[in-house]
């Protein structure tokens, strides 16, 4: 009802919107043609989540959302918090009437792709830097440390990974809370381990130094360099990255408040 009273105002400021919209894409596109569609196209739901963003969402949220007059969610908590969809598909279909966020009839399909899109942004924006390192604690600490402790060590399978001791120790010293909670949720680097299967059954196995056509090298347990020709070895690579973010994938609201609030105690 409130709508309809303010037609036509609402209406210019669309219409002025697109058109700052448009500029912006326009500039955002020259700037940015090399470095975006490559991040985004290793993951065609990113891509899809993206378009359908900017329709449905791009008006109030800034079609990059970094927020309009709906809020920024590249650094929404909620977003942060999101587990495929789980948060979003309910804000996204109830909407905050009250607030000015209309509720939407979206398919799950879409939801997903939504997420993947809004995560591929939280994330990419951590890596430029572009994440604001104060943020109120309290928004983020709403989990049991003690649970997530226990899910750390047990059904969460973290310390095949990990040590509260050791790699993870004063994780908590090591970035603010927002940062903590985007490198557990979506770590970054390089980390590619190699097995190499020599022509004997021996294996040697290490965080790849180097790859080409031709060569293959590691650096073993002790630290030495190592390399191969391809010809002769069996080789198989496996990215630890990759687990993790499965691992995370799985994962529900609670366990991933728990266990921040867990790793936000290693100090
Ligand atoms: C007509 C404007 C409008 C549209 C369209 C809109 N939103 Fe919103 N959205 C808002 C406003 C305003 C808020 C802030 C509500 C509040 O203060 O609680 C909001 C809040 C949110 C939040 C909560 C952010 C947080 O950190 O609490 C999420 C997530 C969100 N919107 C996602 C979406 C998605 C995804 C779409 C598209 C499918 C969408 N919105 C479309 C206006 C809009
Ligand atoms: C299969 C191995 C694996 C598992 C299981 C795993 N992770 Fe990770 N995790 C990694 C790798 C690899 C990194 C990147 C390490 C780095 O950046 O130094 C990482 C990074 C992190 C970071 C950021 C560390 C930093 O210093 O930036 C946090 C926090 C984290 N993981 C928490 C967890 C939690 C919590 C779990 C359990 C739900 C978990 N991980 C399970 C492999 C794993």
């Amino acid at each position: 009802m409130k709508m309809r009273g303010n037609g036509p105002a609402w209406q210019t400021h669309v219409a002025r919107s697109a058109i700052f919209c448009a500029a912006i894409i326009f500039l955002l596109g020259l700037w940015n043609s090399t470095a975006w569609p490559q991040s985004v196209s290793q993951d065609p739901a990113v891509e899809r989540g993206h378009k359908q963003f900017e329709q449905a969402c791009g008006f109030c949220h800034g079609p990059e959302a970094t927020g309009a007059r709906g809020p920024d969610l590249v650094r929404s908590t909620l977003v942060a918090h999101d587990v495929k969809g789980d948060k979003l598909g309910e804000i996204i279909r109830l909407g905050r009437p009250d607030k000015g966020m209309p509720g939407m009839p979206l398919t799950d399909e879409q939801v997903l792709d939504i997420a993947a899109y809004l995560h591929a942004r939280a994330a990419e924006a951590l890596h430029s830097g572009g994440v604001p390192s104060k943020y109120p604690i309290e928004k983020l600490l709403t989990g049991d440390p003690e649970a997530g402790k226990v899910f750390f060590n047990g059904a969460g399978g973290c310390k095949n990974c990990h040590s509260p001791t050791g790699d993870l120790a004063t994780i908590a010293t090591k970035y603010s809370p927002i940062d903590l909670q985007a490198h557990m949720l979506y770590p970054g680097g390089k980390h590619t381990i190699v097995v190499v299967t020599l022509p004997s059954g021996k294996q040697v196995k290490g965080p790849l130094a180097h790859a080409d056509d031709f060569v293959i090298a590691l650096h073993d347990p002790s630290g030495w360099y190592q390399s191969f020709s391809r010809d002769r070895v069996k080789v198989e690579l496996q990215d630890p990255l990759t687990a993790h973010r499965e691992l995370l994938d799985k994962l529900t609201q609670a366990d991933v408040h728990n266990l921040f609030a867990y790793l936000e105690s290693l100090k």
